[in-house]
């Protein structure tokens, strides 16, 4: 069924292990990641950005794309509609009144009291439609469709700050954590990660899932992360994959014939993230 994040990273937090949110790109990336979690048995959260839904027809299209395949599957496990990233209230409003089921507002660029006074409002719009929210403090690094920034730590006095008076559902503090792939190794604030879980007491989400070695990923479950996000690496295998077979194969025209390929790439990518974050059975 489509549903918010709130239960199930509440569940992932208290169970010690993370929700994927996998990015959506196309029908075969949903496809793949709808696959995915049903054979896993696992709860998933469906990351759109709104470049990404631009590119798919819009928010609505989104939707009823992502409510069609969940009935011709048959999906019995938990899936949220998620907006990454939203860059302002409207946005927010926007994929909320079409039926998204839970959004990021991103006002993490703005002065902290405006992303206060931002993130409050949607809040305030997302619980009366039953919708959870996610907020950022700090900058994640690299570059993701409009976003983009050198890494910027977050505040714990101000996350636990932001989440009194905001009422979010759980919060994705910048931690030197990346869009794209990384440029070395990750060097992630885990002394602060640790802090503002314990003061927040909220899930905490880990943007720029892609590339970070598997002892950091357990780091963060253990210290409250609930919810992580994978974009690139899906998208590097998909491409490999596209490429390979259209390699080997110049007279190739069907798309079928080489997106098929493509989706079972992801599907087999996802799956070995859902069995890293601990989320397999446990839908
Ligand atoms: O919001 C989306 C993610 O943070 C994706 O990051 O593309 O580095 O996996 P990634
Ligand atoms: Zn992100």
């Amino acid at each position: 069924p489509l549903v918010s994040m709130t239960e199930m990273l509440n569940k992932a937090k208290e169970g010690k292990y993370a929700v994927g949110q996998f990015n959506l790109n196309n029908l075969e990336f949903t496809q793949a990641i709808l696959q995915a979690a049903e054979e896993e048995k696992s709860p998933v959260i469906l990351g759109v950005s709104e470049g990404a839904a631009r590119y798919m027809g819009g928010f609505k299209t989104v939707v009823k794309m992502v409510e069609a395949l969940m009935e011709d599957y048959g999906t019995t496990v938990p899936v949220a509609i998620h907006l990454d990233h939203g860059s302002s209230f409207e946005a927010c409003a926007k994929a909320i009144h079409a039926g998204f089921t839970s959004v990021m507002i991103d006002a993490s660029h703005d002065p902290f009291e405006e992303n206060i006074a931002t993130t409050s409002k949607v809040v305030e719009l997302a619980h009366f439609h039953g919708v959870s929210v996610e907020a950022e403090l700090g900058t994640v690094g690299g570059q993701e469709d409009d976003v983009s920034g050198d890494i910027i730590y977050a505040d714990p006095k101000e996350c636990e700050e932001m989440v009194k008076r905001t009422g979010i559902d759980c919060l994705a503090p910048a931690l030197g954590s990346v869009h794209g792939p990384y440029k070395g190794e990750p060097n992630l604030g885990f002394k602060e990660m640790e802090e503002i879980g314990n003061a927040t007491g909220v899930p905490l989400v880990l943007h720029g899932g892609t590339g970070i070695p598997t002892a950091d990923i357990q780091r963060a479950i253990s210290l409250g992360t609930a919810k992580i996000n994978v974009n690139t690496e899906n998208q590097i295998a998909s491409a490999k994959a596209v490429r390979e077979v259209l390699a080997a194969n110049p007279e190739m025209y069907d798309p079928r014939k080489y997106l098929g390929p493509a989706r079972e790439t992801i599907k087999e990518t996802v799956i070995g993230k859902m069995r890293e974050f601990g989320s397999s059975n446990k839908a």
